[in-house]
């Protein structure tokens, strides 16, 4: 276990933004860091967060409180069916070297959430998604620390409310938990999920389509639309595709005909929020060293490598004005600004 004070989190966030936290503790005994946490509870009656790549965070100035850092890593097949496999995951591990390796054990299904940054714990507080499949659909359970009880408590995949980039531990159990390990239900038999126009672009003439292939038309996809945060900070989309009703949706679809869309077939409708930002002219746009990343609109980027977090804050803020002032939509950052 770590446990420092005043300490830099530059390598702990994508968009290497140069913060300090007033304490830092990771972890890579689950056992110990009970034991530290039921000894230490005034921690999380204070300002705290976990951190997980920190790929979905915006720090604003220096964070006034406790950093919590899981770096538990162990993983492996809990359990099989005839057609599944159970395979767990603690909290810590990079969440695309777990695809990787449930791949490797045969085990499918998380294939199109491929070379998502971030770690397995944060996936499911965040319902990742990609290309038609959200984490959601393939979590058994999941194990967290009950920052009320100081045990490990489980709950199921159905009680963690999934929705978009949403689910209980955003809600209900936000600072009340911190998740440590999470058990998914795999696929032994492949069933590729090649209905997102960009995957089926790829797989268009390919006979015998396998996860293993999918993987890399995802990775290729994604390392030509989307900026590697080792190069150039990013934390990925940084506003959400805002979600309207069937008359708003009606109305803008007449003023703009090209709108992007996806119907969600239950009334609502999803508006492609990279669209929305490219047609305001946006593309491009830098403001203080940030700019909208050129090849997808919907990404904030750290160009100069010396924005400050409220550099990066600003430019969101005109192009939410921007966005509103043009379509009359409200769009909600996906990214965490602290
Ligand atoms: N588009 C533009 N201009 C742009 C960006 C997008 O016209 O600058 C259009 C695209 O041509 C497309 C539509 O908007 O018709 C949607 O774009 P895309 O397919 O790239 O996906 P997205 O809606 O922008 C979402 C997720 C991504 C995920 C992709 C692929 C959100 C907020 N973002 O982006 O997730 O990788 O779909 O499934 O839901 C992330 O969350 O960090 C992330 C990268």
């Amino acid at each position: 276990m770590k446990d420092f004070s005043n300490y830099c989190l530059k390598s702990l966030n994508t968009f290497k933004i140069d913060v300090n936290a007033d304490r830092f503790i990771s972890f890579d005994n689950l056992d110990e860091f009970i034991l530290f946490a039921t000894e230490n509870k005034d921690i999380f009656n204070q300002k705290f967060i976990v951190t997980g790549e920190g790929s979905n965070l915006l720090f604003t100035c220096d964070y006034d409180g406790t950093v919590i850092h899981p770096e538990i890593k162990s993983f492996g097949i809990l359990h099989e069916t005839d057609n599944h496999y159970v395979v767990q995951s603690e909290a810590g591990l990079k969440w695309d070297n777990f695809v990787e390796e449930t791949l490797k054990l045969q085990a499918f299904g998380l294939e199109n959430l491929s070379l998502i940054p971030g770690t397995v714990g944060a996936s499911v507080v965040q319902n990742i998604g990609a290309y038609g499949v959200e984490v959601g659909d393939f979590v058994d359970n999941v194990k967290y620390l009950c920052l009320e009880e100081f045990v490990i408590k489980t709950i199921s995949g159905d009680e963690c409310q999934f929705s978009y980039r949403n689910s209980i531990f955003k809600n209900e159990l936000k600072n009340k938990a911190i998740v440590v390990a999470v058990d998914f239900f795999l696929n032994k038999i492949p069933e590729c999920n090649t209905n997102y126009a960009d995957i089926k672009a790829c797989v268009s003439d390919i006979a015998d389509v396998t996860p293993m292939f999918i993987r890399k038309a995802v990775i290729d996809i994604r390392n030509k639309k989307l900026p590697d945060p080792d190069i150039i900070g990013n934390a990925g989309s940084f506003f959400k595709n805002p979600v309207i009703v069937k008359d708003q949706f009606d109305e803008l679809l007449l003023k703009f005909p090209d709108l992007r869309y996806y119907d969600l077939h239950n009334g609502n409708y999803k508006i492609a929020a990279g669209w929305l930002i490219d047609v305001c002219g946006l593309k491009g746009f830098e403001h203080k060293g940030a700019a909208v990343h050129e090849n997808q609109a919907l990404v904030l980027i750290n160009k100069s490598g010396k924005a400050q977090g409220k550099d990066i804050k600003e430019l969101a803020d005109i192009i939410l004005k921007k966005v509103k002032d043009k379509f009359g939509l409200a769009l909600e950052p996906e990214v965490i600004i602290l």
